[in-house]
């Protein structure tokens, strides 16, 4: 068979040809294996050295086989005519990837803040009930403690449904003055929809030091807000509820960055909610043992989505969440 095989071997000019005869002799079918096939049929001390010996001879006509290969797929090329290599042509740019445009809008608002002082906090998304409500003023038959507005883990146990949880842990271990924003993901029971997801980011701010009035908190927003979306941005304070300060507020900004191809966000006023915010309330404060008559501040919780929505006129919320590489090459 080796020498058969070498014969063979010596005529071959194409590549067609030298797979053919791989088929042919180490092919599953093949010669080789038609010579193992005798093994059982042979005195069993003849057995493993008849074996060593097939193999070896296998393998010495892979080897040649893969090399006749290899050196006739090469041959195909044209052998006389230089190939031309235009230098000039320009190169094909690497893929890189990108920021998703939720990170880069959080890294945007991280920016307008340090640059008022604000330092980056982050607290579990896994949160005890205490943080996410009872630390907050939250009183114990409030709605937004039932299933239909917070996904419970188990009792006590939930995912936290506010970044306000973060403004009690960093109280908790720190004196005033404070001075930080805590952006991330909350979670709410939800139907999705262009507008809502059971998924999203807030930014939470809070500020505490002596003789923090309402005028600061107004005046931070009204500097983020121009900062961030530009100066001929107007600013709207209306008057909330929320049970963790007082008085409360609800910030709008006007429209005017949807003009052209509209915006969907935006209500026929003209104007649209971005954040809630007020003046810590003295509760809040006791829950983390600061001297509320020493002590004021404010907070706001802001939601990141509306914010990218808005700044860059995307209609749709789940468009942030589906990864269509379509849509996230755009930013
Ligand atoms: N936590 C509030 C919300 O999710 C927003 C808020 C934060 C309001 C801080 C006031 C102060 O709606």
């Amino acid at each position: 068979a080796q020498k058969m095989f070498h014969n063979e071997v010596g005529k071959i000019k194409t590549r067609q040809e030298a797979e053919q005869l791989s088929v042919k002799y180490i092919g599953r079918t093949g010669i080789v294996s038609e010579l193992m096939k005798v093994i059982p049929k042979l005195p069993v001390d003849k057995r493993a050295s008849y074996g060593k010996q097939v193999n070896a001879l296998k393998d010495e006509m892979c080897r040649t086989l893969t090399d006749l290969i290899n050196s006739l797929s090469l041959d195909k090329k044209p052998a006389n005519k230089k190939e031309f290599f235009d230098v000039t042509l320009p190169g094909k740019p690497a893929d890189a990837g990108k920021k998703h445009p939720i990170t880069q809008t959080i890294d945007d608002i991280k920016d307008v803040f340090a640059r008022l002082g604000f330092e980056v906090a982050y607290g579990p998304e896994v949160e005890l009930e205490y943080y996410n409500f009872d630390a907050l003023n939250i009183p114990s038959d409030h709605p937004s403690r039932t299933d239909f507005d917070t996904f419970y883990i188990k009792e006590d146990v939930l995912l936290r449904s506010q970044t306000s949880t973060v403004q009690i842990r960093i109280m908790e271990k720190q004196k005033p003055p404070v001075r930080i924003i805590a952006p991330g993901v909350v979670y709410r029971p939800d139907t999705v929809d262009a507008r809502h997801s059971f998924m999203f980011h807030q930014v939470e701010g809070l500020l505490v030091d002596e003789n923090v009035s309402f005028a600061d908190l107004k005046g931070t927003l009204n500097q983020f807000i121009k900062s961030y979306f530009g100066q001929n941005v107007q600013m709207r304070l209306r008057p909330s509820f929320f049970p963790f300060t007082e008085p409360s507020a609800e910030v709008d900004i006007s429209c005017s960055l949807c003009n052209g191809k509209g915006c969907s966000v935006c209500s026929y006023s003209g104007w649209v909610e971005i954040l809630g915010a007020g003046m810590v309330d003295p509760n809040v404060f006791e829950a983390v043992h600061y001297d509320a008559e020493k002590y004021t501040g404010f907070a706001f919780g802001l939601g990141v989505e509306r914010v990218a929505m808005l700044k860059y006129g995307i209609n749709d919320i789940r468009l942030f969440y589906e990864n269509d590489i379509r849509f996230l090459s755009q930013f």
